[in-house]
């Protein structure tokens, strides 16, 4: 896990589906204290130069410097693309990852990334040849000091366990949709624990509402004085699991942030564990 020098954050604020709120959006979030930033090279869902031009305003207004930050982009294999493409569809796969890297940094306005990802294997029914090419790519990248650490998003622990078994090295993080119905990922989250890579969890509101609307949980919010979101994100950082928020709400933002603060009891975790499985 990294942790030399720079720690990751323990909140990562997600850029997607912001549109021309995206520069707005990204320096609130940096104003109101997050430091770590998540996006893609994917115009479909991600506004990338906004992010930057986010970035830009808050460097200037001297709110955070470029070394105080975590910035975090993905490579997106052609099927998830629009027609706003970070490289050339004919070129290799390794020269499109180059391509895409080179036009995320120009984007955020860094000669850097902390963190690169693979933003789904190429098909959900393995790591293919495919895969490889890309992530042997992105080593090249993080090799040349591009990015500092490699990671892989929309994965099973089929394509992990196969991955790893192909490649030296694992990646350091996984950034997962996390449903409390399936374990909140167990399998994937403990495969990272076994082999210290750091889990990223998304959508960790938005794919649990039966969670955040149970009345059990309604009820332990109250009694801790928070709201069933912050005991969702407090929970999720006990498990092991680095939250994302992709909120557009400054009040929103505050209390993403707060949930730092609140300390469940082993047994409310345990219980919020297996509420929805
Ligand atoms: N790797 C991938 O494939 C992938 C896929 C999806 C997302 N992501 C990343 O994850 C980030 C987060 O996405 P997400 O899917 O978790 O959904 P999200 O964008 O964080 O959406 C959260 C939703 O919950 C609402 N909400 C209500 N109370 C909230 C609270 N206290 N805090 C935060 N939100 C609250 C928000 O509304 P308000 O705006 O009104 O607060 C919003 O509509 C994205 O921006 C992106 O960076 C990655």
């Amino acid at each position: 896990m990294p942790n030399e020098r720079r720690p990751v954050p323990d909140f990562l604020y997600g850029t997607a589906w912001k549109e021309d709120r995206t520069p707005q959006l990204t320096e609130l979030a940096l104003r109101m204290g997050f430091r770590g930033i998540d996006t893609a090279n994917q115009r479909r869902h991600y506004f990338e130069a906004g992010v930057g031009q986010g970035l830009a305003a808050a460097y200037a207004a001297g709110v955070v410097a470029r070394s105080d930050l975590f910035l975090q982009t993905k490579f997106t294999y052609r099927p998830g693309q629009d027609h706003r493409l970070p490289y050339d569809p004919d070129a290799s796969l390794s020269v499109q990852v180059a391509q895409s890297l080179a036009s995320s940094l120009a984007h955020l306005g860094t000669d850097y990334v902390d963190s690169y990802v693979l933003h789904g294997p190429a098909t959900g029914y393995g790591w293919s040849y495919a895969d490889g090419e890309v992530w042997e790519a992105m080593c090249n990248e993080r090799a040349a000091g591009r990015a500092r650490f490699l990671g892989v998003s929309n994965v099973t622990l089929g394509h992990l366990e196969q991955m790893v078994a192909a490649h030296a090295g694992t990646p350091t993080f996984v950034q997962n949709r996390c449903f409390a119905h399936l374990k909140w990922d167990r399998p994937v989250r403990f495969f990272c624990q076994e082999r210290n890579m750091l889990y990223q969890g998304f959508s960790l509101l938005t794919a649990n509402v039966e969670v955040l609307q149970h009345p059990w949980l309604i009820d332990l919010a109250a009694r801790t004085d928070a709201t069933p979101a912050q005991v969702v994100f407090s929970f999720a950082r006990a498990v092991g699991i680095l939250p994302l928020t992709g909120t557009s709400a400054a009040e929103h933002m505050r209390q993403d942030l707060a949930s730092r603060d609140l300390a469940l009891s082993p047994e409310a975790v345990q219980t919020i564990e297996s509420l929805a499985g």
